[in-house]
């Protein structure tokens, strides 16, 4: 088991899909079939329950066959992850109407992915959890295969709260390094993810593009921030310093507040495609190197 509940993730997906860059999302989709002659096979890493499948929908990924006259292509979805219920959940909710290969395997080991034909990989909320060498490892096989990443939602460290509280700038540090600990997968990269993706992707000779992706929390995001802040304080209580009584009262504003206030949680996403004929869409273009 992973650790990531179905009900937490579907609790999240909302505030994901709001907050990912759509043009950017539209791009990864129109590259991956640009060329009739390639098979549009996506790799999705940390798949979950299919959330990036659920996304790329609505910009053009939803399967030819539910909608007559779509010029869109049927995709080819290749999930893995290493928890088998979230696998089963997206074989449930999908496997009837979309094209779904479901790969039980552990991100530790990059050799045993199935990237022969992909166009492209793709993952959403995972690169945060991964470590450094995890990501060096996945750029040499995209390079291997000629593959694109599209790489959704990784947490960028900035958190912030109305109302404020004393507390909070205390708490994010403690949890910002929390998010470099290890969580299966070595010292994770936390909210370097973006950066370090940026910079092993460009160094491999892709063309990288990022744009910013942050939650943006408010009332009718309540139940979701009422699960959002036990984990922070939970994350937090142990081995940074945190005093336990006023850390516990950061949490009880919190969740008083959970209904009335606002949380903005940054993320970014990142779309890098190999070699340096792509179009850029309307986000940043971060990096161009030449192989
Ligand atoms: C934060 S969840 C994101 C899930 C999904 N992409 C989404 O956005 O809803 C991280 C996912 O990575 C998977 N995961 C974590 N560590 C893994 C590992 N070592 N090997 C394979 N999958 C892993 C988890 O099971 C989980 O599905």
């Amino acid at each position: 088991m992973s650790g990531f509940s179905v009900a937490w993730l579907d609790l999240r997906e909302g505030a994901d899909n709001a907050a990912r860059d759509k043009a950017m999302a539209a791009q990864a989709l129109s590259w991956l079939t640009a060329d009739e002659a390639v098979m549009p096979i996506i790799v999705d890493l940390g798949s979950g329950t299919g959330s990036t499948l659920r996304a790329l929908s609505p910009v053009g990924a939803s399967p030819a066959r539910d909608i007559p006259g779509s010029p869109t292509r049927d995709l080819v979805w290749r999930l893995v992850d290493h928890d088998p219920a979230l696998l089963n959940e997206a074989l449930r909710r999908h496997g009837k109407t979309h094209i779904i290969e479901d790969h039980e395997a552990d991100l530790l080991d990059l050799t045993t992915l199935p990237l022969a034909g992909a166009r492209l990989v793709t993952a959403s909320a995972l690169f945060d959890l991964v470590s450094l060498s995890v990501v060096d490892a996945l750029t040499a096989r995209l390079v291997q295969h000629g593959a694109g990443l599209y790489a959704a939602l990784n947490y960028d460290g900035i958190t912030t709260w109305t109302p404020v509280h004393p507390l909070d700038g205390h708490v994010l540090a403690a949890f910002n390094q929390d998010q470099r600990k290890n969580k299966g997968l070595g010292l994770a990269l936390g909210p370097d993810a973006g950066d370090y993706l940026q910079m092993a992707l460009s160094r491999a000779g892709y063309t990288v593009w990022v744009a910013d992706s942050p939650w943006t929390l408010g009332p009718a995001d309540a139940a979701m921030v009422k699960e959002l802040i036990p984990g922070i304080a939970n994350a937090v209580a142990q081995g940074y310093g945190l005093n336990p009584d006023a850390l516990q009262e950061w949490k009880d504003f919190r969740l008083a507040h959970a209904s009335t206030g606002t949380c903005t949680v940054g993320h970014n996403d990142v779309l890098a495609l190999p070699g340096t004929g792509a179009t850029p869409g309307a986000f940043s273009e971060v990096s161009k190197e030449q192989p």
